[in-house]
């Protein structure tokens, strides 16, 4: 059943993704919702489309988007949705964004889809059926230490300045082939599946942003937590996603950190 749906969300992103690819062609339409926070016509175009297929397919199933168009209560079945990951890229024209949508019946995500219009790269799972890149089969990375991996990682836009991450930035630097700052965090999940990155971590994430990431990750093999190591919710504070095999050891790193990090050093 998971499959079907599948089918229509990855038709959805598609239409969702040409608007954004037209939208890109145009002068861009910024307003802000925060300091650094930014939304474009093409935030609220895509989620247009988004919410009236979903609505239109799916007419009882409740639907959560970014910027707040669906109506997001009032069935078992949810639909999580990022019309626009990277609206940051997006509005200097860096080809690193994406569409994002995922679906979940209660507590369990069924299935996700991440699209980047610019490289036509679609990454897609559904439950128990495994993770595809462009409709082959996907996996994490076999990189098995964290000093031969190369991580990737995001930081929020509300309160930088009082934000611990660049002292994570820093020290899984030095440890690791190199961290990757590239704005779209659905994008980032997305390329830990296919096991360009071994490793992602970031904090204070939506359930847009990470929904569709989480269930293409685990069904690539690869493992979620928080950074402490517990299962990760939906919009909790911390996400720790990678191949599996340097979660342990990306675990203890952060453990470490965040102590110094509270110590003040
Ligand atoms: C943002 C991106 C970015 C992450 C931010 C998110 P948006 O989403 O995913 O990589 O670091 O925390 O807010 O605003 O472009 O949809
Ligand atoms: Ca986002
Ligand atoms: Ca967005």
């Amino acid at each position: 059943m998971a499959i079907d749906y599948l089918e229509v969300a990855v038709e959805i992103a598609r239409e969702a993704g040409a608007v954004l690819r037209e939208e890109a062609q145009r002068p861009v339409d910024i307003s802000y919702k925060g300091d650094y926070d930014l939304v474009t016509q093409a935030d609220k175009r895509s989620e247009a489309v988004i919410v009236s297929r979903l609505q239109r397919y799916f007419p009882g199933h409740a639907v959560a988007a970014e910027e707040g168009t669906g109506k997001e209560t009032g069935s078992e079945y949810k639909w999580h949705v990022d019309p626009l990951d990277g609206t940051t890229n997006f509005a200097h024209g860096y080809p690193c964004f994406c569409v994002s949508m995922a679906l979940a019946k209660g507590n369990e995500l069924l299935l996700g889809v991440i699209y980047n219009p610019m490289s036509e790269e679609i990454f897609s799972a559904a439950r128990g059926e495994g993770a595809f890149f462009n409709g082959g089969k996907m996996q994490c990375s076999k990189i098995l230490a964290l000093r031969s991996s190369l991580l990737c990682t995001g930081f929020p836009n509300h309160k930088r300045d009082a934000h611990p991450n660049i002292h994570y930035y820093w020290d899984f630097t030095l440890c690791s082939h190199g961290v990757r700052r590239d704005g779209s965090a659905a994008l980032d999940l997305a390329c830990v599946a296919a096991g360009r990155f071994d490793g992602f971590w970031e904090f204070g994430l939506k359930p847009w942003d990470t929904a569709a990431g989480v269930v293409i990750v685990e069904e690539a093999g690869g493992k979620i937590t928080d950074l402490d190591g517990k299962p990760y919710v939906l919009g909790g504070k911390t996400i720790l996603a990678t191949n599996g095999l340097i979660h342990a050891e990306m675990e203890t790193m952060a453990a470490e950190i965040g102590k110094k990090e509270k110590m003040g050093v």
